[in-house]
């Protein structure tokens, strides 16, 4: 039978747990943890995303600010704010939402946040740190991932974990994470995407299969074997007038048809998301323990 990896319900005795040691914290006299959002233009999306990360923040007693700038923001001035949030002694830590306007290199904007505040793990050396299994923040959404995998007490020791998908926010770092030597990971890893020749012959060898291709519905029952511990990233709105809403929510993965043959499956919403934002918000209080030698 298909067990669900629910992310919403774990998530919400992860923000317990963590809004507890803030407690402790500011009991004491001390300011909460604060975590920054930076968002640049109307992307629907991403300020959908900001929204709830915002209200995570104060779920968990962090002070949560939004820059919010306009569309036509310039890079200098994006950077100037960069700047000032690296020197703010109140900020612990900050991310900017991507995408960001296309005049922008986000290239620049990314890797001139501090490592030291950079709490999405985005920068170079960041995610250098990562890949060396040095101490610093790993990144929230595949990270998310494996504290799932992790507490649902899935084995990932010498499974094949194979990874749709190569984005610098997921599928790369998720890559590195599974096969690191680590008791919740230790996996034999195979990245796909794009240049793939016969997909299909991979994603049916996953013992575990991480989708983040970014596709509506991509994953088909075909592609997958049974058992298989199935985790979708992908998040879409997709426009249908039939819908009370006018649009309906769905994965990477086609769920009416493959959950079926999973052991394990995330939903969409309600699988991976609420987990990135935990992470998101672990990698803040970990930034503000250091800050204050806690
Ligand atoms: N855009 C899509 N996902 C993310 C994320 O996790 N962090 C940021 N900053 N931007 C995103």
């Amino acid at each position: 039978m298909t067990k669900i990896l629910d992310g919403k319900t774990l998530a919400i005795t992860m923000k317990d747990e963590m809004a507890n040691e803030v407690r402790q914290f500011t009991a004491k006299g001390m300011r909460p943890p604060h975590l920054v959002a930076v968002l640049v233009g109307d992307d629907g999306a991403s300020q959908t995303y900001v929204a709830s990360k915002e209200k995570a923040s104060k779920e968990v007693g962090f002070t949560s600010s939004v820059y919010r700038m306009p569309a036509t923001t310039s890079e200098e001035e994006l950077y100037k704010t960069i700047q000032f949030l690296n020197n703010d002694d109140e900020v612990d830590g900050y991310i900017v939402q991507l995408p960001l306007p296309k005049h922008i290199n986000e290239n620049r904007i990314i890797n001139a946040i501090s490592p030291e505040k950079d709490v999405d793990c985005f920068t170079a050396v960041n995610l250098g740190r990562m890949v060396l299994n040095e101490d610093g923040f790993l990144p929230a959404t595949p990270m998310g991932v494996c504290t799932l995998l992790e507490r649902y007490g899935i084995e990932t020791d010498g499974k094949h974990c194979v990874v749709l998908g190569r984005s610098n926010i997921v599928g790369t770092p998720m890559m590195n994470l599974m096969s690191r030597n680590n008791k919740h990971a230790n996996c034999t890893v195979t990245i796909c995407h794009s240049h793939t020749k016969d997909l299909a012959s991979f994603t049916r060898q996953a013992d575990i299969l991480v989708v983040a291709i970014g596709k509506p519905e991509f994953v088909t029952a075909d592609m997958v074997k049974d058992g298989v511990v199935l985790v979708d990233v992908g998040i879409h709105r997709i426009a249908d007038e039939s819908k009370p809403k006018g649009y309906y929510i769905c994965g990477d993965v086609k769920h009416d048809e493959v959950d079926e043959k999973c052991s394990w499956v995330t939903p969409v919403p309600g699988g991976t998301g609420p987990l990135t934002i935990v992470t998101l918000l672990e990698n803040t209080l970990k930034a503000y323990k250091k800050h204050f030698n806690l």
